[in-house]
């Protein structure tokens, strides 16, 4: 069996908030699977269902070939979780912090003393055991939690926006730590993001969740063939006018304004940018500028959802949903 089940999971709260909703999962022993999907999208409640801290209010998830719900106890062992907001002891020293941890696991002076080197190492942190925590970067707060997340050698390690407000750099570094975890230690990891490459760069599969639902999920590679188009983003003074005369063309997939330009869907990107200047011109649109690009993840998610990731509003959204859902029922 797979090591996390999830059947038709869901969270409502407050009787009215639909968080999560009828989640269908399956990952599997050694993956490294990619939770996308913007704020207020359900991701945290998910990972906080999956790992026993809060119960569902419908369907079933087995974590480990444990149920969530009735052998919380058994799951909680065999999961390590890094939250999304730190919970660290800046009062410590790093080595401190984690072993305050191991000592909730019930682990002898010796064990805990061995297993905190082992840890320290895999994050390289060895260094700065003795460091108090006040004095570390966001980078190795970063590091300390995950190593405080594998203290128990677990199967399974949820890491939720493991790499939230770190600069570029230090979220490189962090994405290392996690492979490196994955591919020596074997460690199945389900991990939460907003960030694309992220999801792109470290997940072997990624589901895409967009108010409380999964939209889709597959290899990041067979993502980017389902969008299948390239992308003509054109700046002009006229978006409407160009919009509407590409939609006429049978070889245009779709049209969207989008961040303030014109996003062309199309196949064979490069043969089609004269055609398209030419139009522009008939309807005497002037081109400011013309950018080609093969579909990311950002294109998959503005193809099943029709916005943007990065936009705001999703709240707004999910209130909207609900009155659907409401005036449905
Ligand atoms: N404890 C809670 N009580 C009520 N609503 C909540 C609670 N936690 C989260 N929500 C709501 O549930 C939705 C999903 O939140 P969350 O799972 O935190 O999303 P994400 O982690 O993807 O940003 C949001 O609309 C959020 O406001
Ligand atoms: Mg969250």
């Amino acid at each position: 069996m797979a090591t996390i089940v999830a059947k038709g999971l869901t969270k409502i709260y407050d009787k009215t908030i639909v968080a999560v909703d009828h989640v269908d999962l399956e990952v599997k022993e050694g993956e490294i699977f990619g939770f996308l999907g913007p704020n207020g999208a359900g991701k945290t409640t998910t990972i906080r269902m999956l790992s026993t801290l809060i119960k569902p209010t419908e369907g079933y998830a087995y974590v480990c070939n444990y149920n969530v719900v009735k052998e919380p106890d058994e799951v909680r062992r065999c999961i390590g979780i890094v939250f999304q907001d730190p919970a660290l002891d800046d009062q410590l020293t790093g080595k401190e912090n984690l072993d305050f941890h191991a000592r909730i696991y019930g682990l002898s002076k010796n064990e805990r003393n061995k297993r905190i080197e082992e840890v320290l190492k895999l994050v390289r942190l060895e260094d700065k055991a003795d460091e108090f925590v006040k004095n570390y970067s966001g980078g190795m707060r970063r590091r300390l939690e995950i190593a405080r997340g594998l203290m128990h050698y677990p199967k399974a390690l949820f890491l939720d926006e493991p790499t939230l407000g770190l600069d570029v750099q230090t979220r490189r570094a962090i994405w290392e730590y996690i492979l490196n975890l994955n591919k020596s230690k074997g460690i199945t990891i389900f991990l939460t993001t907003h960030y694309m490459e992220e999801a792109e760069y470290l997940s072997d599969r990624i589901a895409i969740i967009d108010q409380g639902r999964i939209i889709v999920t597959d290899t990041p590679a067979q993502l980017r063939n389902l969008v299948g188009t390239d992308v003509i983003t054109v700046s002009c003074n006229d978006h409407q006018s160009l919009k509407t005369e590409l939609e006429k063309k049978d070889w245009v997939d779709k049209v969207l304004i989008h961040n303030g330009a014109l996003e062309v869907y199309v196949r064979g990107g490069e043969g089609k940018i004269a055609a398209l200047v030419k139009i522009a011109d008939d309807v005497d649109v002037n081109i400011e500028s013309i950018n080609l690009r093969r579909p990311n993840l950002e294109d998959v998610y503005l193809h099943y959802t029709g916005r943007s990731i990065r936009e705001e509003g999703n709240a707004n959204g999910r209130m909207k949903m609900m009155a659907r859902r409401r005036m449905r029922s």
